[in-house]
């Protein structure tokens, strides 16, 4: 006789054999040593985040088959990941020339039927409704996780469009285009499901800017409660060693800075009742 399976309600993980999935994390410490370059990752995009972060959080926060939204598409790295875990994904993406390079990244059969990926800002009341009609031709409602991976500011500069967040003339500025994408992120997203947030923090005239705790913050305006914050090393991506390292160095010493070697994998989600919020704090 089979024993009946247990599943949580957001995931495909068979809870009566829970001990036979090592390899889903469940610390809040994420040591990664090396980049994932298999399933048709590639380090093309300054920019980008590791494969792991998708592959851990696709396998538990969804099903097969169920729908990935991610509102700061970049190179696709969460479009290859769906294709690679068999789900269905709607990306967005304000940078013309990198929709074109994802949408090739993208197997023919696949794309604008199970992964499709829109040119875009996120910021828009319009984006939000073409992302609406996208999910509706694929029979849902509603998305079953959402992806936020905004540019740290003005930390990496990814284009010239006054669009783009990594453009905000401002913190205060950078944070409320953040919160409207968060919001409309909180209106696509099914009631009961989660949202990661995928941020680092910023240093600035001598001063630590904490943008993931803003972030987070922000969120919680927007309606979202906090699940975990995971802690997660930067890997693959540093630049080169040298030079700049021993500047850093340096810096670190004079200044009494510590030099970045971490960021954050922030898991939210949206209640399964209640209205979001649409009270703003001070
Ligand atoms: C940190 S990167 C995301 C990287 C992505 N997770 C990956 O693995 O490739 C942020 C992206 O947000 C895009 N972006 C900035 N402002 C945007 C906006 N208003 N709407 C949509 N995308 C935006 C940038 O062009 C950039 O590609």
């Amino acid at each position: 006789m089979t024993r009946p399976k247990k599943f949580a309600p957001f995931s495909d993980i068979d809870l009566t054999r829970w001990r036979e999935y090592e390899h889903i994390w469940t610390d809040s410490l994420w040591l990664i040593e090396a980049r994932d370059r298999t399933g048709g990752h590639q380090l093309d995009y300054h920019g980008n985040f590791v494969p792991q972060i998708a592959t851990q959080t696709y396998l538990r926060y969804t099903r097969a088959d169920e729908i990935v939204l991610d509102l700061f598409l970049g190179s696709g790295t969460g479009a290859i990941e769906a294709v690679r875990l068999n789900r269905r994904f709607v990306g967005v993406e304000l940078n013309p020339e990198l929709v074109e390079t994802v949408r090739k990244k993208i197997p023919p059969d696949l794309l604008d039927r199970r992964i499709h990926i829109l040119q875009g800002d996120s910021t828009r009341e319009e984006t939000a409704r073409r992302v609406r009609e996208v999910l509706r031709t694929m029979g849902a409602e509603s998305a079953h996780l959402l992806i936020l991976h905004p540019p740290y500011h003005d930390i990496i500069r990814f284009s010239d469009s006054a669009a783009d967040l990594s453009n905000a003339p401002d913190l205060e500025a950078f944070l409320d285009r953040f919160e409207v994408v968060a919001r409309h992120g909180f209106d696509l997203l099914a009631p009961g499901r989660f949202a990661i947030l995928v941020i680092g923090d910023k240093y600035e005239r001598g001063e630590l800017v904490p943008l993931g705790f803003y972030c987070l913050e922000r969120c919680r305006w927007v309606g979202f409660r906090p699940k975990a914050i995971v802690v997660k090393n930067i890997t693959g991506n540093e630049r080169g060693k040298g030079r700049a390292t021993n500047l850093w160095r340096y810096r670190a010493l004079a200044g009494g800075y510590y030099i970045f070697k971490h960021e954050y994998v922030i898991i939210l989600f949206r209640p399964e009742s209640g209205i979001r919020s649409t009270e703003h704090a001070p």
